[in-house]
């Protein structure tokens, strides 16, 4: 056991001291491949987009993107439907950037030509907060107890295995029956987009500002993570539904109950995620000694490893 736990790689003051918070913003963020938003949120025009407090311009036209960081150029690329921008420009392609997720990240956007609903939260957290949250492996077994974990099968720890790679990581749970069972009703009263077609919740982890939550290859969740100050950051979810045609009024009238209904599941869950975010953010302040990353935080610990490494670059 004890090789599979670790000492963080970041003290307890990288989540509240100005100058970690202004080191990261400078580093990696205004260095690497940030997730803007869907491709469709920017027609042919002049975007002003602010993202980690950097005021970018993203210009569209009827042919491809480009994007400006003050008056400087930016490098500007997408994924599928996914838009991402790096303000400082240099570095390694998107493609290569995303490597190895590139192509599934392109599979499951191929079909989020609109979002069907928008929530933005500001909680008086560090950024970092909501990441580690999110890549513990019983994240939904200990935070969510009543809202997500009932949607997972039973026994999937015993089959757990996340997927690492570097920054990037990925984990997927088989759904319980009685999830299965409704996404499969559901499949048959609606055209759904399907990207895969097993019924399974995969949570899709892409440094630093993205996480895709995907259920039963239909609805997607797409979480844009917003650095704001060292205790406060935003979290931005843009929920999918996508169908393969138009639909009936009959239809239509259905996709909408149901996706009122999972947004505000999707709600709770967002909630029990930030309370659980504030007391680790308090936790922070008083803790006198180094953390200890657990057997099941291996993801974390990636997250942790990456960071330090691109401040050390930047630096060095
Ligand atoms: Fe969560």
């Amino acid at each position: 056991m004890a090789d599979l736990t670790e000492t963080p790689a970041l003290g307890h003051e990288a989540y509240w001291k100005a100058e970690s918070f202004a080191a990261e913003m400078g580093a990696v963020f205004a260095r690497s491949w940030l997730f803007a938003g869907l491709t469709t949120a920017f027609p042919p025009g002049t975007h002003p987009l602010d993202l980690a407090g950097m005021a970018l311009t993203i210009d569209a036209t009827p042919t491809g993107f480009s994007a400006r960081f003050g008056e400087a150029v930016s490098d500007v690329d997408r994924c599928g439907q996914l838009l991402f921008v790096r303000p400082v420009s240099g570095g390694p392609g998107l493609a290569e950037f995303l490597a190895p997720y590139a192509t599934l990240l392109e599979t499951i956007s191929q079909a989020l030509v609109e979002v069907d609903h928008v929530a933005r939260m500001v909680a008086p957290v560090n950024w970092k907060a909501l990441v580690e949250n999110t890549l513990d492996d019983c994240h939904a077994a200990t935070v969510h107890t009543k809202s997500l974990q009932p949607a997972m099968d039973p026994a999937w720890l015993a089959r757990y295995r996340p997927d690492r790679h570097g920054a990037h990581s990925m984990m997927g749970n088989d759904l319980g029956a009685a999830d299965a069972t409704f996404w499969s009703r559901l499949a048959e009263r609606l055209p759904l987009a399907r990207h895969h077609h097993d019924a399974v919740y995969k949570h899709l982890f892409i440094f630093p500002n993205l996480y895709v939550a995907t259920f039963f290859g239909a609805m997607v969740i797409l979480h844009r993570i917003d650095p704001i100050t060292a205790e406060s950051a935003a979290l931005e979810l843009l929920t999918c539904l996508p169908v393969t045609r138009a639909m009936s009024n009959r239809e239509r009238a259905l996709h909408a109950a149901v996706l009122r209904d999972l947004v505000a599941k999707a709600e709770i869950v967002v909630e029990e995620d930030m309370a659980v975010c504030r007391l680790a953010q308090r936790g922070h302040h008083f803790a006198v000694h180094p953390g200890i990353l657990g057997t099941r935080e291996c993801r974390v610990g990636d997250f942790q490893r990456t960071l330090v490494q691109a401040i050390a670059e930047a630096v060095g």
